[in-house]
């Protein structure tokens, strides 16, 4: 990072500060419906790296941005910073900028560098990483007085307000306060979280990524018309959220809905939170290989009722499933991204195998698939 920030800047970066993507183990869509999430963080990270100016002007290059070239630097006066609905990756860093402006906090000029090992649009949080390691580098050289909580905060909004997607809060918060070793369950109502413990490796398991490498283009519209679907099942059944609907109380909460297509949101929305708090309560009692067919549940909920998967996402699950894989579901937005296996540490070249044939044989291109949280190294005793 170092050097070639000298090449770029012509001096040295005053630090470098990095925030993880993140996968999420339960409790998708339940963020922008007041509930609760359970995710946590990958190895791979973002990093940005920052040295002060004297004036008002921001200078930012990726080590991603232009594939195959030299880096292009982007330049902006911080006065002039405005939204104009961009998606490219220096919009996730002005959106920083811009956020903390708006919320009244005092910025500079500054270089910034941001280089990423989170693959991009895998559904694994990319664009929160970004948007975090930036929060924190801005924070610190402006000596920023703020809680994780509130750089979360302002990182989402740069995404809703900047760049223009109408996310919820699960991506920011775990990217700033997830821990290896750990899930976040963050109630995204009150922003309250603690860590719950997730050890796969003395249970002999681990997490696996399968990244479909498929983006749909659907899913923006899709995002925000669940999102839409959500706010008028609550509003008809008569509660703030969908959050305050009980799971003991969902079928009659349902009958007050006369759209097949909101039940079907509303019944997503309910059981999910329930599993995550049933996730939460068996990793608490040392039961993780237990968790596994409360994830499977919930990708069928994901497939049938939320309706986001998408044909590679359920291929990804099924082939891991069939291969012993103890639960799956895709994770993130959806309609392609990234599915998580839940597997023996032993059977995890077999289910990587299974997956990349299986893609293969239903003519999709091939799948990148790794190990999120590796079982712990094994020692022998002499
Ligand atoms: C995306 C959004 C999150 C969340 C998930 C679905 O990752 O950024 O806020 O809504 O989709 O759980």
């Amino acid at each position: 990072v170092s050097d070639a920030f000298v090449e770029l800047f012509g001096r040295k970066q005053e630090g470098t500060w990095s925030a993880p993507g993140r996968v999420n183990l339960i409790g998708e869509f339940t963020d922008y419906n007041d509930g609760y999430v359970l995710p946590t963080s990958l190895p791979m990270e973002a990093h940005a790296s920052l040295a002060r100016r004297e004036d008002d002007v921001l200078r930012v290059a990726s080590a991603q941005g232009t594939p195959g070239g030299g880096e292009r630097v982007v330049e902006a006066r911080l006065a002039d910073l405005r939204p104009r609905g961009h998606k490219g990756w220096a919009d996730y860093v002005l959106g920083v900028a811009w956020a903390l402006r708006e919320a009244g906090h005092t910025i500079g000029g500054a270089d910034i560098r941001v280089d990423s090992e989170v693959p991009i649009g895998a559904g694994l949080s990319s664009s929160a990483a970004l948007e975090c390691s930036v929060a924190l580098a801005l924070r610190a050289a402006f000596e920023l007085d703020l809680s994780l909580e509130q750089l979360a905060l302002l990182a989402k909004r740069a995404e809703n307000d900047f760049v223009g997607v109408p996310t919820g809060i699960m991506d920011q918060m775990a990217s700033l306060l997830c821990v290896p070793g750990s899930a976040l369950l963050l109630d995204t109502r009150s922003l309250e979280s603690r860590q719950v413990p997730f050890a796969l490796g003395p249970a002999g398991l681990e997490l696996m990524v399968l990244d479909t490498r498929v983006r749909h283009e659907l899913g923006n519209s899709a995002y925000a018309e669940r999102r839409r679907a959500c706010e008028v099942a609550a509003a008809e059944i008569g509660v703030p959220a969908l959050r305050d609907v009980e799971i003991a109380r969902m079928g009659e909460a349902l009958a007050r809905l006369d759209s097949k297509e909101l039940r079907m949101r509303a019944r997503h929305v309910i059981t999910e939170g329930a599993r995550v708090l049933e996730v939460v309560r068996l990793l608490e009692d040392d039961s993780v290989a237990e968790i596994g067919p409360i994830l499977t549940a919930g990708h069928i909920s994901l497939r049938d009722d939320f309706e986001v998967s998408s044909p590679e996402l359920d291929v990804a699950v099924d082939s891991a499933l069939a291969t012993g894989a103890l639960g799956a579901r895709m994770v993130g937005g959806g309609f392609g991204g990234s599915a998580i296996a839940l597997v023996r540490s032993s059977d995890s070249g077999l289910v990587e195998r299974a997956v990349v044939e299986a893609f293969a044989a239903a003519g999709f291109a091939p799948p990148r698939v790794f190990v999120a949280a590796p079982a712990a190294t094994k020692t022998s005793p002499d």
